[in-house]
């Protein structure tokens, strides 16, 4: 599996539509959404309203990723605005299994995002209910960051655990400084989902942009 989901957070919020309809025109397989509330991360985007208003703008699926505290608040909002699948991070979650089920409830997928510095044991107890595991590739906030290189050992273990644990189809997402550089690295160390928002959103030529992302023979 090799999915590429441009980070609406690097795009123009003044015409977030026609970007959207942009990167869905370019080949892209996932819009993802930063929602931050400057408490989990010291910045701010936007809430559910805007999500529901740029839904009829594509027909892909919306990859919600909450960086926010007490997301049990917000998750049902995010579903009626028209996610299609949501992401927690474990760091933010007090009751993480709680939380988890509550998205699956509402019957979408639902994944756990982890900070650079949290280690894979954190979520050994509640990786065989996941959908999802994204592993954040640099300390979430902000677009246009440099890559950690740690995360690809991460990456690898995460890999064999799922496979240990007869997981091997959870999807392993990866999110921050991906480019067409980084992109074979974490690919290589058992990535499915990439994220880019700078990578994708800096250039105009977006179809060219994603298509940079891809392994060699699907471009
Ligand atoms: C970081 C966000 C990312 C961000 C990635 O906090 O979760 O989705 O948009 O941006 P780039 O690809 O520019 O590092
Ligand atoms: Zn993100």
């Amino acid at each position: 599996m090799s999915l590429i989901a441009p980070s609406i957070l690097s795009a123009d919020f003044a015409r977030l539509a026609e970007d959207i309809a942009d990167v869905d025109r370019g080949g892209a397989d996932w819009i993802h959404i930063d929602i931050m509330d400057g408490h989990f991360v010291p910045n701010l985007t936007f809430g559910p309203p805007v999500v529901q208003a740029v839904r009829p703008h594509t027909r892909l699926p919306f990859d919600v990723h909450l960086m926010i505290e007490q997301p049990e608040r917000l998750i049902e909002a995010f579903a009626k605005a028209g996610a299609d699948r949501i992401t927690v991070h474990a760091e933010a979650c007090v009751h993480l299994h709680r939380v988890i089920h509550m998205i699956k409830d509402l019957g979408l997928p639902a994944g756990v995002a982890l900070n650079p510095a949290t280690p894979l044991q954190a979520i050994e107890y509640i990786l065989p209910d996941v959908d999802l595991v994204l592993i954040m590739t640099v300390n979430p906030g902000f677009g246009g960051q440099a890559f950690i290189p740690s995360s690809l050992v991460k990456l690898r273990q995460l890999r064999q655990q799922l496979q240990e644990i007869g997981k091997a189809d959870t999807l392993v997402q990866v999110d921050g400084g991906i480019n067409s550089e980084t992109a074979g690295l974490v690919r290589a160390a058992g990535a499915d989902v990439l994220v880019a928002g700078n990578a994708v959103f800096s250039e105009q030529d977006r179809a060219a942009a994603i298509a940079a992302l891809r392994p060699e023979g699907m471009r």
